[in-house]
This record gives C-alpha cells, structure tokens and sequence, in this order.
C-alpha cells in the first residue's frame, strides 16, 4: 500500500464561500488526482474519493482495509449530480430528499450508466446521499464531482466523529484529513431502499422511522428484517460485518444499576480491569476501574452524539472487558441499539 505524511487541514465550518477556502482547494487537488482524503459530514468523518475513478475507489477499499463486497454511499452537493448516477427516482424518493436532504438520510435507488461497479459492489443499486456539512458540500464542489465516502475508520472500528479519531485509524494511508471539528448526529445516515414507492430501512440511523412516515405515511415503511435476524441476509451488506468494536470485549446488559454492579464486581475480585458504558445520570452510582458517560440518557440524541467516542475511549483506559447499559428502542435509540449489539458482537445478558 502507498504511504503517505498525512497532514491536516483546518476548516471552520462558519466561514464564507467555503468552496474558494483555500485548505478545501488543497484536499480537492487529491481528488482530482484520484487519491483520498477524509473529509468531515454532520454524521461521521468520510474517506472520500471521486466516484467517477476507478483508482480513487480502490485506493478507499485499501486504506480502509474494508471488504470489497461492501458497496460505498455517493455523496453530492446538488440535485444535478444525480443525472448518470442513477437510472430512475421513485416517487417516495423525491419526497424523501425535499423532506431530508441535505441531511443524515441515504437513498438506495436503481444505478445509473456512469456508476462504476467497484462502488456498487456489483449490485443494481447505488447508495446517494447529500450530506448537512457546509465543509463537505464545499469539498463536493470544488471537487467538481460526486464523492463516494464511507466511514473513515479502519474496518471493524467505531466510525470517527473527530479528526483525531481518523488520525488514529488513518495516519500514514491518506494523504489528508479536513478538520472540521466534531460532527454532530454521531451514529451513520439511515439507509432507506426506494426502488420502489415502500421505503425499506436498511440501516437505522439519524433519521428515524417515525420521521419517515410523516412524510410518505405509516404505511409505506417497512424495516429490513435481516437487520435484527440472524438467519436472514441483510440488503444493506455492509450490515453483516462485525462493526464499532473496542479492543476489549464488550458485554451488553439488560438489566439493573445493581445487577450490572454485580457482574462488575465479580469480574474485579478476579484481578480484572473493568469499564463500564453508562450515561452521565448515573455515572456515580458505578464503582469500576472506567467509567465512561455518552450523554445524558434523557436526551438520546446526545448518546448517539457521542456514542463512538465513547467507545474508543475505553482503548485508552486498556480494560479487560467492557459492561453496558442498554436503550429504549424507540426513536434515535433504535440507531444506538443496533449500533451497541453490533459493536458487543451480539453478547448480550439479561438480568
Ligand atoms: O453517515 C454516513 O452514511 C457515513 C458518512 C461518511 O456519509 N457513511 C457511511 O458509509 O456510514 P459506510 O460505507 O460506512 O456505510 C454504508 C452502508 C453500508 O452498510 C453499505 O453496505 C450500505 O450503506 N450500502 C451502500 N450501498 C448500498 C446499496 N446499493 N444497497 C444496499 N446497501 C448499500
Ligand atoms: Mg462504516
């Protein structure tokens, strides 16, 4: 694999004209010469490249080290770029990008003639999306082309929400990252099919179900089965890896303060390190040798927000094993639930 000094590009995102901005210009110069550079979105950070380059999409896979089965999401900064990139748009979908776009909703729809297969992954379908970053879309423009991009972590990792955290991951495999501070849902975009009028949710995400049907009715959104069930292959493919996992094992518990305390204890009287996940309500009532609040449980948006830094907090503590809570699964929680069994690797114990 190529090695590069990865450098990084300080952007505000609150400045003007963002698309003259001279560290965007920078980072938009590797697009063109199809190399990638990470990029930040109001979801996570993005390893983009030019959809339209076959290297450029390699070089993605590489970095990543992401299995090539596993088709990329195209990012645009305008209703334009969709030409060529797919071949029809549903009646739902249109409803559904004047209702979200630009924001954290990802549309799969029948791909165009000018989409490469390595981003689809071989599938009919192409991933779009338009995302709610002033950065990004800026480097979308001075791009001049549409950017596929997906989480600019190492494979298997929890997705970045901060520049360090693609440092971390990344460092020596891009030539750049554009540091546009922390992002701001925390957890990926929702994946919705609408190949046809039913809008299908592949991946749970900012958007929630509910904010789906109150724009094509409760009746026209379905929910993927093969996302909770095991048996069934998922349609989103990336759906079946092993995903947002810290380096020590990681225990989900559907239970108590106490019961969770217990198994804490337990684990501590055999000489081992432990940390707990909670949030900052009851952030005190643990005792353990790491605990970690991501946000305020009254408040899941701010769980999802910072759900991934949490996580990766843990690394650097070094803990044996990892306990925590669960969420309602409602809402935003459905996200972070399905994000938490993955990144526990379906280990899961009731109370
Ligand atoms: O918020 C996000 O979506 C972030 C930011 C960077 O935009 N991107 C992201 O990309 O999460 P990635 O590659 O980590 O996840 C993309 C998901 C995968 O589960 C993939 O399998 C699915 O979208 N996907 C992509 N194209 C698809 C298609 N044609 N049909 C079904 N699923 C698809
Ligand atoms: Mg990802």
């Amino acid at each position: 694999m190529k090695t590069f000094q990865t450098v990084r590009w300080f952007v505000d995102k609150n400045e003007k004209n963002l698309t003259n901005h001279p560290q965007v210009i920078q980072a938009s110069l590797w697009i063109k010469k199809d190399e990638v550079i990470a990029l930040p979105t109001e979801t996570v950070y993005g390893l983009a490249g030019n959809a339209q380059s076959d290297q450029a999409i390699s070089r993605i896979f590489e970095s990543k080290g992401r299995p090539s089965d596993n088709p990329l999401i195209v990012h645009i900064s305008n209703h334009e770029q969709l030409e060529g990139l797919v071949s029809s748009v549903s009646e739902s979908a249109k409803k559904l990008m004047n209702a979200f776009w630009p924001g954290p909703l990802t549309i799969v729809l029948p791909k165009g003639e000018q989409v490469s297969e390595k981003v689809t992954a071989g599938l009919s379908t192409v991933a779009v999306r338009m995302p709610d970053h002033p950065v990004a879309l800026a480097l979308i423009e001075a791009s001049g082309v549409p950017l596929a991009a997906p989480s600019a972590n190492l494979s298997g990792k929890p997705s970045p929400t901060t520049a360090d955290h693609v440092y971390e991951d990344l460092k020596g495999r891009i030539p750049g990252i554009v540091d546009g501070g922390s992002t701001g849902v925390g957890v990926e975009s929702t994946v919705v099919e609408c190949t046809r009028n039913v809008v299908t949710i592949l991946r749970p995400g900012g958007v929630t179900q509910e904010d789906l049907e109150k724009i094509v009715g409760s009746g026209n959104v379905k929910v993927d089965p093969g996302i909770e069930n095991k048996e069934l292959a998922p349609k989103s493919p990336g759906m079946k890896y092993t995903h947002y996992a810290p380096d020590a094992p990681f225990v989900l518990v559907d239970g108590s303060a106490e019961f969770i305390q217990q198994l804490v204890d337990n684990e501590r009287r055999a000489g081992k390190k432990i940390g707990i996940l909670t949030t900052e309500e009851r952030m005190s009532v643990y005792k353990a040798d790491t605990i970690i609040p991501s946000g305020k449980r009254s408040q899941p948006e701010t769980v999802a927000q910072h759900l991934y830094e949490a996580l990766r907090s843990f690394n650097e503590a070094g803990v044996d094993k990892i306990f925590g809570e669960v969420f309602p699964k409602t809402g935003v929680g459905v996200a972070i639930m399905n994000r938490l069994e993955k990144s526990a690797g379906g280990n899961v114990v009731k109370e």
